[in-house]
Protein backbone atom coordinates (compact mmCIF):
# COMPACT_ATOMS: atom_id res chain seq x y z
CA UNK A 1 0.00 0.00 0.00
CA UNK A 2 1.09 3.87 -0.63
CA UNK A 3 2.18 4.80 2.29
CA UNK A 4 0.37 8.21 3.99
CA UNK A 5 1.76 11.48 3.85
CA UNK A 6 1.51 14.38 6.73
CA UNK A 7 2.62 18.01 5.16
CA UNK A 8 1.43 21.04 7.26
CA UNK A 9 1.72 24.69 6.18
CA UNK A 10 2.50 27.36 8.49
CA UNK A 11 3.06 31.22 8.36
CA UNK A 12 2.45 34.44 10.64
CA UNK A 13 -1.44 35.55 9.88
CA UNK A 14 -1.37 37.06 6.30
CA UNK A 15 1.28 34.89 4.72
CA UNK A 16 -1.47 34.24 2.34
CA UNK A 17 -0.91 30.21 3.03
CA UNK A 18 -4.44 29.30 2.39
CA UNK A 19 -4.95 29.63 -0.90
CA UNK A 20 -1.60 27.21 -1.71
CA UNK A 21 -3.54 24.52 0.31
CA UNK A 22 -6.17 23.66 -1.92
CA UNK A 23 -3.97 24.27 -4.84
CA UNK A 24 -1.48 21.50 -3.74
CA UNK A 25 -4.80 19.29 -2.68
CA UNK A 26 -5.37 19.50 -6.20
CA UNK A 27 -2.26 18.57 -7.40
CA UNK A 28 -2.52 15.72 -5.26
CA UNK A 29 -5.80 14.33 -6.71
CA UNK A 30 -4.58 14.97 -9.93
CA UNK A 31 -1.68 12.40 -9.72
CA UNK A 32 -4.48 10.07 -8.04
CA UNK A 33 -3.78 10.39 -4.32
CA UNK A 34 -6.49 10.64 -2.24
CA UNK A 35 -6.29 13.69 0.04
CA UNK A 36 -7.53 14.99 3.30
CA UNK A 37 -7.51 18.69 4.12
CA UNK A 38 -7.82 20.40 7.00
CA UNK A 39 -6.84 22.89 9.56
CA UNK A 40 -5.83 23.30 13.34
CA UNK A 41 -6.95 24.38 15.59
CA UNK A 42 -9.96 22.02 14.26
CA UNK A 43 -10.34 19.64 11.92
CA UNK A 44 -13.09 17.75 14.45
CA UNK A 45 -16.66 18.93 15.78
CA UNK A 46 -15.20 18.97 19.14
CA UNK A 47 -11.17 20.68 17.98
CA UNK A 48 -14.06 23.29 15.78
CA UNK A 49 -16.00 24.52 19.01
CA UNK A 50 -12.35 24.27 20.86
CA UNK A 51 -11.08 26.71 18.06
CA UNK A 52 -13.96 28.89 18.59
CA UNK A 53 -12.96 29.35 21.64
CA UNK A 54 -9.38 30.05 21.83
CA UNK A 55 -9.82 32.76 18.64
CA UNK A 56 -11.97 34.36 20.83
CA UNK A 57 -12.05 34.00 24.35
CA UNK A 58 -9.64 35.71 26.29
CA UNK A 59 -7.81 33.49 28.37
CA UNK A 60 -3.60 33.79 30.07
CA UNK A 61 -1.16 31.60 27.86
CA UNK A 62 -1.09 28.25 29.69
CA UNK A 63 -5.33 27.94 28.77
CA UNK A 64 -4.71 28.89 25.26
CA UNK A 65 -1.77 26.41 24.90
CA UNK A 66 -4.00 23.54 26.73
CA UNK A 67 -6.92 24.32 24.14
CA UNK A 68 -4.61 24.20 21.05
CA UNK A 69 -2.79 20.86 22.44
CA UNK A 70 -6.24 19.45 23.23
CA UNK A 71 -7.51 20.35 19.82
CA UNK A 72 -4.68 18.70 18.50
CA UNK A 73 -5.02 15.49 20.62
CA UNK A 74 -8.79 14.74 19.11
CA UNK A 75 -7.77 16.09 15.38
CA UNK A 76 -4.82 13.43 15.47
CA UNK A 77 -6.73 10.57 16.81
CA UNK A 78 -10.31 11.03 14.65
CA UNK A 79 -9.11 12.27 11.62
CA UNK A 80 -4.92 12.22 10.81
CA UNK A 81 -4.23 8.74 12.09
CA UNK A 82 -6.74 7.18 10.12
CA UNK A 83 -5.80 8.96 7.11
CA UNK A 84 -2.52 8.60 7.46
CA UNK A 85 -3.32 4.43 8.19
CA UNK A 86 -5.33 4.25 4.78
CA UNK A 87 -2.18 5.92 3.23
CA UNK A 88 -4.57 9.21 1.68
CA UNK A 89 -2.27 12.62 1.89
CA UNK A 90 -2.65 14.60 4.75
CA UNK A 91 -2.70 18.41 3.77
CA UNK A 92 -3.22 20.00 7.26
CA UNK A 93 -3.06 23.93 7.79
CA UNK A 94 -1.00 24.81 10.57
CA UNK A 95 0.37 22.19 13.25
CA UNK A 96 2.18 21.83 16.58
CA UNK A 97 4.78 24.52 15.49
CA UNK A 98 2.02 27.32 15.32
CA UNK A 99 1.98 26.46 18.85
CA UNK A 100 5.95 27.10 19.45
CA UNK A 101 5.56 29.84 17.36
CA UNK A 102 2.15 31.46 18.63
CA UNK A 103 2.10 30.70 22.40
CA UNK A 104 5.64 30.00 22.92
CA UNK A 105 7.38 33.27 21.05
CA UNK A 106 4.21 35.32 20.49
CA UNK A 107 3.15 34.97 23.97
CA UNK A 108 6.21 33.70 26.14
CA UNK A 109 4.85 30.51 27.30
CA UNK A 110 7.39 28.13 27.91
CA UNK A 111 9.11 26.05 25.12
CA UNK A 112 9.85 23.19 27.93
CA UNK A 113 5.68 22.92 28.87
CA UNK A 114 5.05 22.89 25.51
CA UNK A 115 7.82 20.34 24.13
CA UNK A 116 6.24 18.13 26.99
CA UNK A 117 2.85 18.66 25.89
CA UNK A 118 3.96 17.65 22.14
CA UNK A 119 5.15 14.65 23.67
CA UNK A 120 2.02 13.63 25.11
CA UNK A 121 0.08 14.32 22.53
CA UNK A 122 2.07 13.10 19.54
CA UNK A 123 2.89 9.99 20.74
CA UNK A 124 0.66 7.53 18.74
CA UNK A 125 0.02 3.88 18.54
CA UNK A 126 1.56 4.00 14.61
CA UNK A 127 4.85 5.44 15.22
CA UNK A 128 7.55 3.29 17.39
CA UNK A 129 7.94 4.10 21.28
CA UNK A 130 10.01 7.12 21.76
CA UNK A 131 8.92 8.88 18.45
CA UNK A 132 6.55 11.31 17.88
CA UNK A 133 4.23 11.98 15.03
CA UNK A 134 5.10 14.92 13.24
CA UNK A 135 4.60 16.33 9.49
CA UNK A 136 7.30 14.55 6.58
CA UNK A 137 7.30 17.95 5.76
CA UNK A 138 6.42 21.76 6.43
CA UNK A 139 6.10 24.42 3.94
CA UNK A 140 6.93 27.75 5.87
CA UNK A 141 5.27 30.46 4.20
CA UNK A 142 7.80 33.37 5.37
CA UNK A 143 7.12 36.90 4.74
CA UNK A 144 8.00 40.05 6.42
CA UNK A 145 5.49 41.12 9.26
CA UNK A 146 5.22 44.62 8.07
CA UNK A 147 4.02 43.24 4.84
CA UNK A 148 1.48 40.67 6.18
CA UNK A 149 -0.10 43.42 8.46
CA UNK A 150 -0.69 45.39 5.00
CA UNK A 151 -2.45 42.20 3.38
CA UNK A 152 -4.55 41.78 6.52
CA UNK A 153 -5.78 45.48 7.28
CA UNK A 154 -9.43 45.85 6.71
CA UNK A 155 -9.55 41.94 4.89
CA UNK A 156 -11.93 41.17 7.80
CA UNK A 157 -12.91 41.65 11.51
CA UNK A 158 -9.46 40.40 13.24
CA UNK A 159 -10.06 37.74 16.00
CA UNK A 160 -7.35 37.40 18.98
CA UNK A 161 -4.60 36.55 17.36
CA UNK A 162 -5.13 39.29 13.96
CA UNK A 163 -5.71 41.77 16.46
CA UNK A 164 -2.26 41.56 18.11
CA UNK A 165 0.00 44.16 17.24
CA UNK A 166 3.21 43.85 14.58
CA UNK A 167 5.75 43.31 17.47
CA UNK A 168 3.97 40.06 17.99
CA UNK A 169 3.73 39.17 14.71
CA UNK A 170 7.94 40.02 14.49
CA UNK A 171 8.33 37.33 17.67
CA UNK A 172 6.07 34.47 15.86
CA UNK A 173 8.01 35.15 12.67
CA UNK A 174 10.98 34.68 15.09
CA UNK A 175 9.43 31.59 16.29
CA UNK A 176 8.83 30.35 13.11
CA UNK A 177 12.68 30.44 12.03
CA UNK A 178 13.79 28.88 15.10
CA UNK A 179 11.68 25.93 14.81
CA UNK A 180 12.86 25.81 11.11
CA UNK A 181 16.64 25.86 12.18
CA UNK A 182 16.03 23.30 14.39
CA UNK A 183 14.77 20.39 12.00
CA UNK A 184 15.69 21.66 8.37
CA UNK A 185 14.88 18.16 6.87
CA UNK A 186 11.67 18.68 7.72
CA UNK A 187 10.72 22.70 6.52
CA UNK A 188 10.79 24.16 3.10
CA UNK A 189 10.53 28.25 3.80
CA UNK A 190 8.52 29.26 1.21
CA UNK A 191 9.32 32.86 -0.17
CA UNK A 192 5.62 34.39 0.58
CA UNK A 193 6.57 38.43 -0.49
CA UNK A 194 6.39 36.96 -4.36
CA UNK A 195 3.86 37.07 -6.46
CA UNK A 196 0.90 33.97 -5.98
CA UNK A 197 1.81 31.64 -9.16
CA UNK A 198 5.44 32.24 -7.98
CA UNK A 199 4.84 31.05 -4.90
CA UNK A 200 2.33 28.41 -5.80
CA UNK A 201 5.08 26.84 -7.53
CA UNK A 202 7.67 27.34 -5.42
CA UNK A 203 5.40 25.28 -3.23
CA UNK A 204 5.05 22.69 -5.51
CA UNK A 205 8.57 22.31 -6.20
CA UNK A 206 9.38 21.40 -2.53
CA UNK A 207 7.04 18.90 -2.88
CA UNK A 208 8.17 17.53 -6.05
CA UNK A 209 11.72 17.93 -4.63
CA UNK A 210 10.92 15.01 -2.35
CA UNK A 211 9.93 12.85 -4.79
CA UNK A 212 5.81 13.08 -3.91
CA UNK A 213 4.80 14.46 -7.04
CA UNK A 214 6.05 14.00 -10.41
P1 LIG B 1 -5.61 30.69 10.66
O1 LIG B 1 -4.95 29.38 10.48
O2 LIG B 1 -4.84 31.88 10.23
O3 LIG B 1 -7.01 30.58 9.97
P2 LIG B 1 -7.79 31.73 9.24
O4 LIG B 1 -7.02 31.91 7.96
O5 LIG B 1 -9.14 31.15 9.09
O6 LIG B 1 -7.73 32.92 10.16
O7 LIG B 1 -6.11 30.96 12.16
C1 LIG B 1 -5.71 30.27 13.21
C2 LIG B 1 -5.14 31.18 14.26
O8 LIG B 1 -4.81 30.40 15.38
C3 LIG B 1 -3.89 31.89 13.81
O9 LIG B 1 -3.93 33.23 14.21
C4 LIG B 1 -2.79 31.20 14.58
C5 LIG B 1 -3.49 30.65 15.78
N1 LIG B 1 -2.89 29.41 16.29
C6 LIG B 1 -2.19 29.43 17.47
O10 LIG B 1 -2.05 30.49 18.09
N2 LIG B 1 -1.65 28.28 17.97
C7 LIG B 1 -1.79 27.08 17.32
O11 LIG B 1 -1.29 26.05 17.81
C8 LIG B 1 -2.52 27.07 16.09
C9 LIG B 1 -2.69 25.77 15.36
C10 LIG B 1 -3.05 28.24 15.61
Amino acid sequence: MTPGLFITFEGIDGAGKSSHVDALAQAFRDAGRAVVLTREPGGTPLAEQLRALALNAPMDPLTEALLMFAARRDHLAQVIEPALARGEVVLCDRFTDATFAYQGAGRGFDAGVLGQLERWVQSVDAVPPGELRQPQLTLWFDVPPAVAAARLAGARAPDRFEAQPLAFFERVAGGYAQRAKADPGRFARIDADRPREEVRLQALGAVRARGWLA
